[in-house]
Order: structure tokens, then sequence, then C-alpha cells
């Protein structure tokens, strides 16, 4: 169960990281933040480069920072952006690796948006079951 405070306070840290991103050549910073069970905030923002394919967006490094520490579910998910933009299909994937059907909250720099679910934006993924 996610309550509202804690779901504010995951917009917010979407919101906040953001300054953090580096996007001299998009110009289009991503914040990221991700909870965990035990009501930890994992935050990530994009990482540009010169050589373009590089880049790395937010929520993967937010997945990737959660990862490295021990932590592999998440419970929702927030990323804010200057419109409310919503997650690429890379990034979809690699929250589906570590989340089930969680709340997605898309919102612009005031932290005004709209919730989906992760099940929503990428239906019928891949996953282990399809490996041999
Ligand atoms: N970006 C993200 O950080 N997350 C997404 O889901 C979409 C795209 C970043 C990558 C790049 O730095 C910039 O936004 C423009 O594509």
């Amino acid at each position: 169960m996610i309550t509202k405070a804690q779901q504010e306070a995951l917009i917010q840290a979407a919101v906040a990281v953001r300054e953090q991103a580096y996007a001299p050549y998009s110009k289009y910073p991503v914040g990221a933040a991700l909870l965990t069970p035990d009501g930890r905030i994992f935050t990530g923002v994009n990482v540009e480069n010169a050589s373009y394919g590089l880049t790395i967006c937010a929520e993967r490094t937010a997945v990737f920072k959660a990862v490295s520490e021990g932590y592999r579910e998440f419970v929702a998910v927030a990323v804010a952006t200057e419109n409310a933009g919503s997650p690429c299909g890379a990034c979809r994937q690699v929250l589906a690796e570590f989340a089930g059907d969680i709340p997605v909250w898309l919102v612009d720099a005031a932290g005004h948006g709209r919730e989906t679910t992760l099940y929503t934006l990428l239906p019928d993924h891949f996953g282990p079951e399809h490996l041999p």
C-alpha cells in the first residue's frame, strides 16, 4: 500500500533530482525516483555524452543505482520532465525486470501530471519466462 505521502515524496524526489541531469545536447533533463517495498527512494537522472549513443536515461540510472545497493524490487516510480513525458521503451523493459504492474507517475517540473502503470506502458513484455 503506497500512501499519499509516499507518492508525494516520490514525485518531489524525481522533480528535485532532475536538477542534476546532465543533458547539454538534448536540453531535456529527466529525473526519476523509485520506491522500494521498505520505503526507500532511489533517484536517477539522464547522463548524456558527446558520443550521443552512450547516453543513459534517468529511469535506468535509478534502477542501476538501486540494484547496486542491493534493492531488486520496486513498488512505484515517478519520472519528471518538462512536459510529463513518458518513459522510453528500453526503460520500460528494464523497470519490468524488477517490478510488476506498479504505478508510474509522469510529472512536469511542478510535479503535475498523470498516473499510469508499468503494464499499461509495456503490455505483453518479454520476461524470464520466455527464456529456456
Ligand atoms: N530520456 C530519459 O532520461 N528517459 C526516458 O525515458 C526518455 C528519454 C532522456 C535521454 C536523453 O538524455 C533525453 O531524455 C532526450 O532523449
